[in-house]
Protein backbone atom coordinates (compact mmCIF):
# COMPACT_ATOMS: atom_id res chain seq x y z
CA UNK A 1 0.00 0.00 0.00
CA UNK A 2 1.06 3.44 -0.91
CA UNK A 3 1.35 4.60 2.85
CA UNK A 4 1.61 8.63 1.37
CA UNK A 5 -2.64 7.82 1.09
CA UNK A 6 -2.46 7.27 5.07
CA UNK A 7 -3.87 10.87 6.20
CA UNK A 8 -4.09 12.09 9.59
CA UNK A 9 -6.15 15.39 10.50
CA UNK A 10 -6.29 17.11 13.59
CA UNK A 11 -10.47 15.86 13.86
CA UNK A 12 -13.56 14.72 12.48
CA UNK A 13 -14.08 17.44 10.67
CA UNK A 14 -11.09 17.94 8.99
CA UNK A 15 -11.04 14.70 7.85
CA UNK A 16 -14.71 14.58 6.81
CA UNK A 17 -13.99 17.59 4.73
CA UNK A 18 -11.20 15.29 2.64
CA UNK A 19 -13.01 12.21 2.30
CA UNK A 20 -15.93 14.40 0.97
CA UNK A 21 -13.34 16.35 -1.41
CA UNK A 22 -11.89 12.82 -2.53
CA UNK A 23 -15.66 12.01 -3.45
CA UNK A 24 -16.08 15.33 -5.44
CA UNK A 25 -13.10 14.92 -7.26
CA UNK A 26 -14.09 11.29 -8.41
CA UNK A 27 -17.90 12.73 -9.64
CA UNK A 28 -16.21 15.76 -11.48
CA UNK A 29 -13.97 13.68 -13.05
CA UNK A 30 -16.46 10.78 -14.25
CA UNK A 31 -20.49 12.20 -13.46
CA UNK A 32 -21.13 8.41 -14.86
CA UNK A 33 -19.24 7.35 -11.57
CA UNK A 34 -19.90 4.33 -9.55
CA UNK A 35 -19.77 4.86 -5.81
CA UNK A 36 -20.34 2.60 -2.68
CA UNK A 37 -21.03 4.27 0.77
CA UNK A 38 -21.00 2.72 3.98
CA UNK A 39 -22.82 3.75 7.03
CA UNK A 40 -22.56 4.12 10.82
CA UNK A 41 -21.16 7.09 12.53
CA UNK A 42 -18.09 7.86 10.91
CA UNK A 43 -19.16 8.74 7.88
CA UNK A 44 -21.77 10.80 8.41
CA UNK A 45 -19.75 14.39 8.58
CA UNK A 46 -18.38 13.22 5.09
CA UNK A 47 -21.83 13.05 3.97
CA UNK A 48 -22.99 16.00 5.64
CA UNK A 49 -19.49 17.94 3.83
CA UNK A 50 -20.45 15.87 0.89
CA UNK A 51 -23.98 17.68 0.26
CA UNK A 52 -22.89 21.26 1.29
CA UNK A 53 -20.18 21.26 -1.28
CA UNK A 54 -21.72 19.26 -3.84
CA UNK A 55 -24.34 22.33 -3.51
CA UNK A 56 -21.77 25.03 -2.99
CA UNK A 57 -20.42 23.73 -6.06
CA UNK A 58 -22.76 22.76 -8.03
CA UNK A 59 -21.77 19.08 -8.73
CA UNK A 60 -23.92 16.93 -10.80
CA UNK A 61 -24.85 13.88 -9.02
CA UNK A 62 -27.28 12.95 -11.92
CA UNK A 63 -25.89 10.41 -13.74
CA UNK A 64 -23.48 8.66 -11.52
CA UNK A 65 -24.71 5.24 -9.67
CA UNK A 66 -24.63 3.96 -6.00
CA UNK A 67 -24.03 0.87 -5.03
CA UNK A 68 -25.28 -0.89 -1.65
CA UNK A 69 -22.20 -1.90 0.19
CA UNK A 70 -24.25 -4.15 3.39
CA UNK A 71 -27.52 -4.73 4.77
CA UNK A 72 -29.00 -6.12 7.84
CA UNK A 73 -30.83 -9.23 7.23
CA UNK A 74 -34.63 -9.09 8.29
CA UNK A 75 -35.06 -5.23 8.56
CA UNK A 76 -37.11 -3.65 5.91
CA UNK A 77 -34.89 -0.70 3.82
CA UNK A 78 -38.03 1.90 5.32
CA UNK A 79 -36.97 1.34 8.94
CA UNK A 80 -34.81 4.07 10.56
CA UNK A 81 -31.70 1.99 10.96
CA UNK A 82 -31.20 0.18 8.11
CA UNK A 83 -28.70 1.37 5.67
CA UNK A 84 -31.18 1.79 3.20
CA UNK A 85 -33.13 4.22 5.34
CA UNK A 86 -29.61 5.95 6.31
CA UNK A 87 -27.89 6.21 2.64
CA UNK A 88 -31.24 7.87 1.65
CA UNK A 89 -31.56 10.21 4.54
CA UNK A 90 -27.89 11.46 4.63
CA UNK A 91 -27.17 10.97 0.71
CA UNK A 92 -29.22 10.04 -1.95
CA UNK A 93 -32.32 12.55 -1.20
CA UNK A 94 -29.87 15.72 -0.45
CA UNK A 95 -28.55 15.07 -3.86
CA UNK A 96 -31.64 14.59 -5.73
CA UNK A 97 -29.81 11.14 -6.20
CA UNK A 98 -33.02 8.87 -7.92
CA UNK A 99 -33.82 5.56 -7.47
CA UNK A 100 -33.30 4.16 -10.48
CA UNK A 101 -29.69 5.58 -9.75
CA UNK A 102 -29.32 3.36 -6.57
CA UNK A 103 -28.97 -0.58 -6.62
CA UNK A 104 -29.01 -1.06 -2.43
CA UNK A 105 -29.47 -5.19 -0.84
CA UNK A 106 -32.86 -5.80 0.28
CA UNK A 107 -32.33 -7.10 3.87
CA UNK A 108 -36.18 -8.61 3.73
CA UNK A 109 -34.96 -10.60 0.95
CA UNK A 110 -35.60 -13.98 1.14
CA UNK A 111 -34.00 -15.36 -1.46
CA UNK A 112 -30.35 -14.66 0.06
CA UNK A 113 -28.37 -16.11 -2.93
CA UNK A 114 -30.08 -14.88 -5.80
CA UNK A 115 -29.73 -11.27 -3.90
CA UNK A 116 -26.19 -11.44 -4.00
CA UNK A 117 -25.79 -12.52 -7.50
CA UNK A 118 -27.71 -9.77 -8.82
CA UNK A 119 -25.20 -7.60 -6.82
CA UNK A 120 -22.53 -9.04 -8.12
CA UNK A 121 -23.14 -9.01 -11.44
CA UNK A 122 -24.98 -5.59 -11.83
CA UNK A 123 -21.30 -4.74 -10.12
CA UNK A 124 -19.49 -6.39 -13.35
CA UNK A 125 -22.07 -4.98 -15.95
CA UNK A 126 -21.22 -1.51 -14.79
CA UNK A 127 -17.55 -2.16 -14.52
CA UNK A 128 -16.47 -2.10 -11.01
CA UNK A 129 -17.07 0.26 -8.55
CA UNK A 130 -14.84 3.12 -9.13
CA UNK A 131 -15.22 4.82 -5.49
CA UNK A 132 -16.24 2.42 -2.42
CA UNK A 133 -16.04 4.46 1.47
CA UNK A 134 -15.77 2.08 4.25
CA UNK A 135 -15.65 2.57 8.13
CA UNK A 136 -13.74 -0.07 9.69
CA UNK A 137 -15.03 -2.17 12.97
CA UNK A 138 -13.50 -2.31 16.50
CA UNK A 139 -13.41 -6.12 15.30
CA UNK A 140 -11.63 -4.88 12.19
CA UNK A 141 -14.46 -6.03 9.63
CA UNK A 142 -15.16 -4.11 6.47
CA UNK A 143 -19.00 -3.98 5.82
CA UNK A 144 -19.92 -7.12 6.87
CA UNK A 145 -16.67 -8.96 6.67
CA UNK A 146 -16.53 -10.21 9.95
CA UNK A 147 -12.81 -11.65 11.13
CA UNK A 148 -12.30 -15.12 9.71
CA UNK A 149 -14.67 -14.34 6.60
CA UNK A 150 -12.80 -16.01 3.19
CA UNK A 151 -11.14 -12.82 1.17
CA UNK A 152 -12.04 -13.91 -1.86
CA UNK A 153 -15.80 -14.09 -1.18
CA UNK A 154 -17.89 -11.27 -3.64
CA UNK A 155 -21.35 -10.66 -2.16
CA UNK A 156 -22.39 -13.26 0.63
CA UNK A 157 -24.17 -13.31 3.97
CA UNK A 158 -22.72 -13.22 6.99
CA UNK A 159 -23.39 -14.26 10.35
CA UNK A 160 -22.68 -10.89 12.67
CA UNK A 161 -20.33 -10.92 15.45
CA UNK A 162 -21.21 -10.23 19.08
CA UNK A 163 -19.45 -6.25 18.48
CA UNK A 164 -21.20 -5.55 15.46
CA UNK A 165 -24.25 -6.31 16.91
CA UNK A 166 -23.75 -4.75 20.01
CA UNK A 167 -22.72 -1.32 17.85
CA UNK A 168 -25.48 -2.17 15.57
CA UNK A 169 -28.02 -1.49 18.37
CA UNK A 170 -27.78 2.13 18.18
CA UNK A 171 -28.56 2.91 14.68
CA UNK A 172 -31.86 2.00 15.40
CA UNK A 173 -34.53 3.61 17.51
CA UNK A 174 -36.04 0.69 18.77
CA UNK A 175 -35.44 -2.90 19.68
CA UNK A 176 -34.56 -5.11 16.20
CA UNK A 177 -33.89 -8.38 16.03
CA UNK A 178 -30.44 -8.61 13.82
CA UNK A 179 -28.32 -11.67 13.64
CA UNK A 180 -27.35 -11.45 9.90
CA UNK A 181 -26.31 -9.42 7.38
CA UNK A 182 -25.49 -9.05 3.82
CA UNK A 183 -22.41 -7.51 2.29
CA UNK A 184 -20.11 -7.50 -0.56
CA UNK A 185 -17.08 -8.94 -0.19
CA UNK A 186 -13.57 -8.54 0.26
CA UNK A 187 -12.96 -9.27 -3.18
CA UNK A 188 -15.37 -6.47 -4.16
CA UNK A 189 -13.86 -4.09 -1.59
CA UNK A 190 -10.32 -4.61 -3.20
CA UNK A 191 -11.14 -4.17 -6.89
CA UNK A 192 -12.75 -0.96 -6.04
CA UNK A 193 -10.85 1.79 -7.90
CA UNK A 194 -10.38 3.79 -5.36
CA UNK A 195 -11.40 2.77 -1.77
CA UNK A 196 -11.67 5.59 0.94
CA UNK A 197 -11.27 4.01 4.83
CA UNK A 198 -12.32 6.26 7.39
CA UNK A 199 -11.44 6.38 11.11
CA UNK A 200 -11.65 8.24 14.08
CA UNK A 201 -11.96 8.55 17.74
CA UNK A 202 -9.57 6.58 20.14
CA UNK A 203 -11.94 3.55 20.12
CA UNK A 204 -10.78 2.74 16.67
CA UNK A 205 -7.18 3.13 16.92
CA UNK A 206 -5.86 -0.14 18.27
CA UNK A 207 -7.62 -1.49 15.23
CA UNK A 208 -6.02 0.94 13.11
CA UNK A 209 -2.73 -0.41 14.11
CA UNK A 210 -3.06 -4.21 13.74
CA UNK A 211 -5.06 -3.57 9.80
CA UNK A 212 -2.17 -0.92 8.63
CA UNK A 213 0.94 -2.22 10.63
CA UNK A 214 -0.43 -5.86 11.62
CA UNK A 215 -0.14 -9.23 9.30
CA UNK A 216 -2.58 -9.30 6.54
CA UNK A 217 -4.98 -11.83 7.83
CA UNK A 218 -8.51 -12.87 7.53
CA UNK A 219 -8.19 -12.22 11.32
CA UNK A 220 -8.30 -8.64 10.81
CA UNK A 221 -10.07 -8.45 7.66
CA UNK A 222 -9.56 -4.64 6.98
CA UNK A 223 -5.77 -5.66 6.89
CA UNK A 224 -6.42 -6.77 3.36
CA UNK A 225 -5.99 -3.06 2.37
CA UNK A 226 -2.54 -3.39 2.84
CA UNK A 227 -2.52 -4.72 -0.86
CA UNK A 228 -4.91 -1.92 -2.08
CA UNK A 229 -3.26 -0.12 -4.85
CA UNK A 230 -5.22 3.13 -4.44
CA UNK A 231 -6.61 2.85 -0.42
CA UNK A 232 -7.12 6.19 0.93
CA UNK A 233 -7.21 6.08 5.06
CA UNK A 234 -8.35 9.11 6.13
CA UNK A 235 -7.72 9.41 10.34
CA UNK A 236 -8.19 11.60 13.30
CA UNK A 237 -5.21 12.04 15.47
CA UNK A 238 -7.38 9.70 17.88
CA UNK A 239 -7.22 6.82 15.84
CA UNK A 240 -4.38 7.24 14.51
CA UNK A 241 -2.58 7.97 17.91
CA UNK A 242 -0.91 3.88 18.25
CA UNK A 243 0.42 3.61 14.45
CA UNK A 244 4.46 3.81 14.47
CA UNK A 245 4.77 4.36 11.25
P1 LIG B 1 -19.08 3.11 12.89
O1 LIG B 1 -19.09 1.65 12.28
O2 LIG B 1 -18.82 4.01 11.74
O3 LIG B 1 -20.48 3.31 13.44
O4 LIG B 1 -18.01 3.14 13.91
C1 LIG B 1 -18.05 1.26 11.46
C2 LIG B 1 -18.25 -0.16 11.00
O5 LIG B 1 -18.75 -0.97 11.79
O6 LIG B 1 -17.89 -0.46 9.85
Amino acid sequence: MNLTHIKIYNDYDKMSAAAAELILDVVRTNPEAVLCFATGNTPVGTYRELVARAKESGTDFSRCFCIGLDEWLGVPGNKSGSCKYILQEQVFDPLAIKQTQVHLFDGLTTAVEAECEKMNTLIENKGGIDCMLVGIGTNGHIGFNEPGVDSRLKAHEQVLHDSTLDAGKHYFKEPTPIKKGITLGLAQVMQAKMLLLLANGVSKSAIIRKALEGEISPAVPASFIQQHTNAYVLLDKEAAAELTL
